[in-house]
């Protein structure tokens, strides 16, 4: 059986506030630094299909650029409309200098 973590970043790739499109499991999804913290999401926005590479991190929150919607990073809930359905979130860990996330 394959093991669900795949590597997706160096450590040290992003800083605080930064993001990154990343592939795993077949799915596209975003590796944030909030805060120091890295969480992985889904790239799509809940609301329409636009990508939330382009948008911005505010806080432990992301936000869409093109409807003005935020989310939270830690649990992908919807917190600002007109979004009102959360964003997929995936577990991450940090292993031998790598970033891995589990896409399932
Ligand atoms: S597409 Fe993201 S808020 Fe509308």
């Amino acid at each position: 059986m394959q093991a669900p973590f795949e590597a997706v970043a160096e450590v040290d790739e992003l800083a605080p506030g930064e993001m990154k499109k990343i592939r795993a499991g077949g799915r596209d999804l975003l590796l944030c630094n909030a805060e120091g913290d890295l969480y992985a999401v889904d790239e799509m926005c809940s609301h329409e299909d636009y990508s939330l590479h382009l948008g911005c991190i505010q806080g432990r929150k992301i936000k869409c650029s093109l409807h003005g919607s935020y989310f939270d990073l830690a649990s992908g809930a919807a917190l600002v409309e007109p979004a009102d359905e959360p964003i997929g979130t995936y577990p991450v860990k940090i292993s031998a200098g790598k970033v891995w996330v589990d896409p399932t």
